[in-house]
Formats: C-alpha cells, sequence, structure tokens
C-alpha cells in the first residue's frame, strides 16, 4: 500500500497536542507510531498529548534517560526513545520487539534507528522545525493488513482544525 499520508502545519505546541489527543482518544490496540524530527521539533510534545487522549492521568516524563516507560490508560501506552541507540538495540534484539503491537499502543522516538525492528505495519510521523512556534508534521501508514488499514482511516478522519492546517509539502 502506497500511502500518500497527509501533511500538517501546526502552528503552536496546542495545535500539536490537540493532534496527540485526537489520535490518544481513537487510537487501537498494537498500534505502533514511529516519531522521527530533530532535537525539539516536538515528539515528546505530542506523546504526552497523545498519552492524555488515552487516559493516561499522570505525569509522562520524556524516556530519553529510561529504556522505556509503560503507562496506564484506555489502552496501555508504551514509549520508546531510540536516541541511545545501542541500547534500544539490544533490548529490542533480546525481545522487546514483542512489546511493540501487543496489546497497547508503542510510541518509539527516533524510530529510524531501530527501524528494521518496528513493525511492517506502523504510523511513521516525521517532525520539522518551521520557526520558533510552528512545525510541520507528516504522517504516513507503512505496511500492509488490517492494523495498517485501520490507521490509515484514522488519518484520513483527521479534522484540520485553526492552527493546525493541511499542508500540501
Ligand atoms: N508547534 C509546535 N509543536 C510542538 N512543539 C512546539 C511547537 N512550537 C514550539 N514547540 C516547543 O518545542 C519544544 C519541543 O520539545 P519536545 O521535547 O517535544 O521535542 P522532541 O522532538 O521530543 O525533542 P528530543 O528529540 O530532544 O526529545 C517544546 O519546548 C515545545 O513547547
Ligand atoms: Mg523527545
Amino acid at each position: 500500500m502506497a500511502d500518500p499520508g497527509r501533511s500538517f502545519l501546526a502552528h503552536t505546541p496546542e495545535a500539536t497536542e490537540a493532534l496527540g489527543y485526537w489520535l490518544g482518544e481513537r487510537v487501537g490496540a498494537g498500534s505502533v507510531l514511529a516519531l522521527d524530527g530533530e532535537l525539539g521539533a516536538g515528539k515528546t510534545t505530542f506523546v504526552r498529548a497523545l498519552a492524555r487522549g488515552l487516559g493516561v492521568a499522570g505525569p509522562v516524563t520524556s524516556p530519553t534517560y529510561a529504556l522505556l516507560q509503560t503507562y496506564p490508560g484506555r489502552l496501555e501506552l508504551a514509549h520508546f526513545d531510540a536516541w541511545m541507540e545501542r541500547r534500544e538495540r539490544s533490548f529490542l534484539a533480546e525481545g522487546g520487539w514483542e512489546w511493540l503491537g501487543a496489546e497497547g499502543v508503542a510510541v518509539v522516538e527516533w524510530a529510524e534507528r531501530v527501524s528494521e525492528w518496528l513493525p511492517e505495519e506502523r504510523l511513521a510521523i516525521e517532525f520539522a522545525h518551521r520557526g520558533a512556534e510552528a512545525r510541520s508534521l507528516r504522517l504516513r501508514v507503512l505496511g500492509d493488513g488490517p492494523r495498517a488499514r485501520a490507521l490509515a482511516e484514522l488519518v484520513a478522519a483527521i479534522p484540520a482544525r485553526e492552527g493546525l492546517e493541511e499542508s500540501t509539502e
């Protein structure tokens, strides 16, 4: 499936959060979200809002210095950060990959660094700086199968809103 995906321009952090929250409220069990984008591009900001949408109550910290953090919610959220690539790789290689695409929702920051360990069916989101307050978010569904189709339906249904503009880039 060659999914053309959708791109948005989030004019404020709140717009990025609105998208994360919207997806968190709706994303299905076994979904894997693969986030990429340079430092400060908004990956963790997005994940925090996604967690709220999933009904996670407590604080969501950046997992940069922890391998993985899990949070109970409507579905369990597993938050990975592959910034420390080598450590993540050995974890995934030793069976941690089974966490991904299991029952809950798995979100991986710096996903490109561990892409060979990620399930093919996933939602890839690329974040990029567009000035101090704006970020571009490019969403693409990868792989083929029921999970990819469910993710593609979800992406197709994302409503544009104030501050979150559909873009053609
Ligand atoms: N439109 C926007 N969307 C998201 N964050 C924004 C936006 N505009 C400004 N910001 C700010 O940019 C920063 C993004 O930081 P965040 O930790 O989410 O990035 P990150 O991609 O996870 O970085 P790292 O790779 O270092 O973990 C926050 O301080 C946030 O307030
Ligand atoms: Mg981060």
